[in-house]
């Protein structure tokens, strides 16, 4: 019970590695708003989780649905502690190809979603004067760019940058911000980008998706649960003195 009595908000947990934060969440004892843009799924993933959770409605592109989703939180639990910045989307394309309103789209959510949904929730905390946990979902593909994912992984390594600059600018109110950096992760995305890579690599379906497992030095995708327990560990005391910090979570993909 590492996050007994803490109220934690989880962007884009309807499903997928949110999904899988907000089950390891509240296994250790936390509140958690399962807040999404798909309400629907979201009550679905609460109700499954139990009363430990519940759903908010939360389109991290929309200053006004941020606001009323931190609220939401605060009103349910009179408190905001952790929020996990994890809704993001992705999208691939060559160089060529990529299309003004997909650049947009992928930083409206990944990059000023994170930043203004880390605001809203850092304006709550020092409300409060209590401190409080943030945890950015980076990726791999911040660390590198790649060749038909420009886009993408510009986002992240733009969450890696937000983490390092807010990190050093909250832990002055006892905020502490960190990332974590997944590398191939088995959920309902990659079968988006396995798509993607089977219309631009003409590669049948699932076959990327397969090669990129077999080339983890683990031997194998990451499943979201695989990341449970970074999530939990960034937000729990044992946490306390770490500041501004990316954390690789991927089977040995990357070092660093
Ligand atoms: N799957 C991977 O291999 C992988 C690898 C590295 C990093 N990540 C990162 O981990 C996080 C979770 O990935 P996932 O694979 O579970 O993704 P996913 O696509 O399965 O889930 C994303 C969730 O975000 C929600 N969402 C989308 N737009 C939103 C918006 N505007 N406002 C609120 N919610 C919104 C979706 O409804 C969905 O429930 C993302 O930040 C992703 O970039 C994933």
């Amino acid at each position: 019970m590492r996050l007994k009595g803490k109220s934690a908000l989880i962007s884009g947990s309807a499903r997928g590695i949110g999904r899988a934060f907000a089950e390891a969440y509240a296994r250790e004892g936390a509140t958690v708003a399962i807040a999404d843009i798909n309400l629907e799924a979201a009550e679905a993933t609460a109700k499954a989780i139990g009363s430990a959770a519940y759903a908010v409605r939360l389109d991290v592109t929309d200053q006004s649905s941020i606001e009323a989703a931190v609220k939401a939180v605060e009103a349910k639990t009179g408190s905001l502690d952790i929020l996990v910045n994890n809704a993001a989307i992705f999208d691939l394309a060559p160089i060529v190809e990529i299309s003004r309103a997909s650049y947009e789209k992928l930083f409206s959510v990944n990059v000023a979603g994170t930043l203004f949904m880390l605001q809203a929730a850092a304006r709550s905390m020092i409300a409060r004067g209590k401190g409080g946990r943030i945890i950015n979902m980076a990726s791999q593909a911040g660390r590198r760019g790649e060749p038909l994912v420009a886009v993408y992984c510009a986002t992240k390594a733009a969450v890696i940058s937000l983490t390092q600059s807010a990190g050093l600018d909250l832990i002055k109110h006892r905020i502490n911000v960190n990332g974590i950096a997944p590398g191939v992760v088995d959920s309902d995305m990659w079968d988006e980008v396995d798509a993607l890579f089977a219309k631009y690599e003409n590669r049948p379906r699932g076959e990327k998706k397969r090669l990129v497992g077999e080339g983890v030095p683990y031997g194998r995708m990451g499943r979201p649960e695989d990341l449970a327990g970074m999530a939990v560990f960034l937000a729990s005391d044992e946490a306390e003195y770490i500041v501004a910090q990316t954390y690789n979570v991927d089977g040995g993909q990357w070092m660093s």
